[in-house]
Parts: structure tokens; C-alpha cells; sequence
């Protein structure tokens, strides 16, 4: 099905950092790419780079910095609050550092996607790029997966694959995964907005990608 016929995604673009997920995603759309709009973008830290890129797409920017919360729900009850308001049916964590509650699962549930710098279920949590050196893998790569109450697991949606270079620090190996994570990002969404992602319901809760 062709972009126009879809109904354009809304989404809601949590970032704490360089946002370099957040300009994939707006540059897709911005060519055309990706039958989305970017409502709103959050950060968590007021210096997040990622806040720029979004103002230079005119894109409505929130800073909501987590200490000021006395606790994570309250934190993601404020997050909810501010996604509502601004009309989002989707949420993408795109590099947000931060754990969620089920204050904000149970808002939007099946509608957060998280992209993770390994293939999961190897190296969740804190730096994957450095768990993948310091474990010596050879190959590693990104996952855009759906968001359950666990720590980067949840439904697999899509995955990328990149070679670790023997001369490689966690920097270098960092810039190759991100390349990945901008393509493995988009093409999630492109196909959640063609209709074509479906999460099976029982226990394993896999993604299925309809041809
Ligand atoms: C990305 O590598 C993303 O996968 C990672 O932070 C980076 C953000 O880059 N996220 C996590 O590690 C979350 N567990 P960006 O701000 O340039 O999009």
C-alpha cells in the first residue's frame, strides 16, 4: 500500500540525548518516506541535542527532567499527560534513558517501540556496544522492538546486523550500530503504518509482519 493511502502515524519522540533516531525519523517523513507526523518530542535532559533538531523541523519540544519527580510513575505520569495532550497515538523511545512504568505501557499499550544499539535478547540494559566488546562478539547489531514491562525485551519487530572490527573501540562500533538503528528504526515504523505488524496474542507475544 503507498503512503497515501495510509493513515499517518502520530508520534511521540522521547529523547535524552543526540537524537539522531529523532532526525531519522523526521527526515522519512519529510521526504515522504514515512506516512508519519512528529506531534511532539520529549527529553528528559534540558542539553539533549536532539531538542534543536527537532525545533529546526518545527517539531513541539517538552522538557521534562526526571528528578523533579518523586518517583518513575509519577515521572511517566507527567510523560503521559503531555502525549495525550498533543494528540499521540504512538510513542517511540529513540535513545531515552530512562525505564518505564506501566503508567505509561497501559496509556499506550502496543504503541511503544524502543531501539536498542544490540540484537536482543543479547546485551539489554546500560552500553550495549561495550557489553558486545567486552564479550568479544563478532557480530552485533540494533533492535526495534515493542516495549513490555521487562528491561529491553518485548516483541521484536525489526533487526539489523553489523560486523565488530577488530580494531574496533566502543565509539567506532557505536557510529556503525547507529547507521543500522536509523534504517531498522523507519522501516519499523513504515511498517506499522502500512498496516502490516501484528503482535500474535498469547504467551510468546511474537511480531508477525504480514507479506
Ligand atoms: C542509540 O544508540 C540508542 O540505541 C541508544 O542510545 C543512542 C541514542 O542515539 N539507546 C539506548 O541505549 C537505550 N537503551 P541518538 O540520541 O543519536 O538517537
Amino acid at each position: 500500500m503507498k503512503p497515501e493511502h495510509e493513515t499517518p502515524l502520530k508520534l511521540g519522540v522521547l529523547i535524552s540525548g543526540s537524537g539522531t533516531n529523532l532526525g531519522a525519523i523526521l527526515s522519512a517523513v519529510e521526504a515522504g518516506r514515512l506516512s508519519a507526523s512528529v506531534a511532539l518530542v520529549i527529553s528528559n535532559r534540558v542539553d539533549a541535542f536532539g531538542l534543536e533538531r527537532a525545533a529546526k523541523a518545527g517539531v513541539a519540544t517538552k522538557v521534562l527532567p526526571h528528578r523533579e519527580f518523586a518517583s518513575r510513575e509519577l515521572f511517566d505520569q507527567a510523560l503521559v499527560s503531555a502525549l495525550k495532550e498533543a494528540g499521540v497515538e504512538w510513542v517511540v523511545l529513540a535513545g531515552f534513558m530512562r525505564v518505564v512504568t506501566s503508567v505509561l505501557l497501559d496509556a499506550f499499550p502496543d504503541r511503544v517501540l524502543n531501539v536498542h544499539p544490540a540484537l536482543l535478547p543479547s546485551f539489554p540494559g546500560v552500553d550495549a556496544q561495550a557489553q558486545a566488546l567486552a564479550y568479544g562478539v563478532k557480530w552485533t547489531g540494533c533492535t526495534v522492538h515493542f516495549v513490555d514491562s521487562g528491561v529491553d525485551t518485548g516483541p521484536v519487530i525489526v533487526q539489523k546486523v553489523v560486523p565488530v572490527l577488530a580494531d574496533d573501540d566502543r565509539d567506532t562500533l557505536a557510529k556503525r550500530i547507529l547507521v543500522e538503528e536509523h534504517q531498522a528504526l523507519v522501516e519499523a515504523l513504515q511498517l506499522i503504518a502500512a498496516g502490516r505488524v501484528l503482535v500474535e496474542p498469547g504467551p510468546r507475544r511474537r511480531v508477525r509482519v504480514r507479506p
